[in-house]
């Protein structure tokens, strides 16, 4: 296949985008499951309805097409701690993970983090693969509206607060 762009300057151009972080959780056969994620994108409100680009190679990645729905918890300023958690960092996945922050069970069954921004449950109604990665539609079936104060966002390699 032709090389029109070296990944690595797609990868220094993606690193000036602002990104809103996001960490993306699932209960599966296995139990929780989650990882932090800046590739979220709002697709339509009617009816509401987002995607989520998920690496294929994340070791829970099966549990996210296997469980059919997901939470999307825009994280707060106060949450690095929780991102650092779920960036894939550390050795901990899986349950261990959620040793940080204060995480409740949603209505559809997925983990919520309490306090963040906004947490959309969704069902996952289309999984597409493209590339490396799985893009996973989701249908908002409920929203929660936490504190409207500074968000995490993700710029030049490192977390800022705006
Ligand atoms: C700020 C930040 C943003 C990330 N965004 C994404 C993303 O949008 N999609 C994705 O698949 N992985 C993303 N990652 C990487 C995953 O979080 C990481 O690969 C995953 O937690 C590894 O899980 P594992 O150790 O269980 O395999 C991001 C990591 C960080 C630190």
């Amino acid at each position: 296949m032709e090389r029109l762009v070296e990944p690595g300057l797609y990868r220094e151009a993606m690193s000036r985008l602002v990104a809103a972080v996001h960490v993306i959780t699932t209960h599966g056969e296995e139990g929780r499951a989650g990882f932090t994620a800046t590739a979220v994108a709002s697709v339509s409100d009617s009816p509401p309805t987002l995607l989520v680009c998920l690496n294929r190679r994340i070791r829970s990645a099966s549990a996210f097409r296997q469980a059919g729905r997901f939470a999307v918890n825009m994280l707060a300023g106060e949450h690095q701690a929780v991102a650092e958690s779920f960036g894939g960092r550390t050795a901990a996945s899986g349950e261990p993970r959620f040793s940080v922050g204060h995480w409740r069970e949603g209505a559809l069954g997925v983990p919520c983090l309490q306090g963040a921004i906004a947490v959309f449950e969704c069902r996952l109604v289309e999984a597409r693969t493209i590339a490396t990665h799985d893009v996973l539609v989701g249908r908002v079936e409920a929203v929660t509206l936490g504190p409207d104060g500074g968000k995490l966002a993700y710029l030049g390699r490192s977390y800022r607060v705006i």
